[in-house]
């Protein structure tokens, strides 16, 4: 504290703890470290991407406090009592969540840059709303651009995982709408 005013932290490397994934991640780094470069370069936490680094495309989303963040653009500072998941937290190989097991199902990746934070978003949406239609899945990814332009594949996906029926003509690399791979 100083002088009963507020914390001052900086402009010095300075202690900072996050909480991601259910663990709790110590380092020591700059205040004006974003959320994005403590979780990468910090805490070896890889599968948010830096692509914009501009809140222009997604590929950095994670959840914090299960609402979906662009991390390149908050401070890590601003997140240390913020419960925070990334797409690693969502499941894993041996343990995947029924939207990553849609995704692969669907095919829903070529590059896969994107997927990370597509996957992160679209957790965030099945949290808020467990059975989205279309329009309320397009909405909720539309700031999460694809290069490689998966979207009918992700679209599906994410209604699958929803116990949904897929509504989406898939691109040719996807399971088709009467559940026959192409
Ligand atoms: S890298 Fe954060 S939104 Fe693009
Ligand atoms: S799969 Fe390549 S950017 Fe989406």
């Amino acid at each position: 504290m100083n002088g009963g005013g507020p914390t001052i932290i900086g402009p010095l490397p300075a202690k900072t703890s996050l909480q991601v994934n259910g663990r709790q991640l110590d380092f020591v780094a700059e205040p004006a470290t974003t959320l994005l470069e403590a979780l990468r370069e910090q805490c070896d936490v890889t599968g948010p991407k830096e692509v914009c680094d501009r809140a222009a495309c997604g590929g950095c989303t994670v959840l914090l406090d299960e609402r979906p963040v662009a991390s390149c653009m908050m401070l890590a500072l601003d997140a240390t009592d913020r419960k925070i998941t990334t797409v690693e937290g969502i499941g894993s190989v041996d343990a995947p969540d029924p939207l990553q097991m849609a995704m692969a199902e669907f095919d829903a990746m070529q590059c896969g840059f994107c997927t990370p934070g597509v996957v992160t978003a679209a957790k965030a949406l099945l949290i808020q709303n467990p059975r989205p239609n279309l329009d309320e899945i397009r909405a909720a990814l539309s700031g999460n651009l694809c290069r490689c332009g998966t979207y009918p594949n992700i679209f599906n996906a994410v209604l699958v995982a929803s116990g949904q029926e897929p509504v989406e003509e898939p691109t040719d690399r996807g399971r088709s709408a009467s559940g026959e791979r192409a």
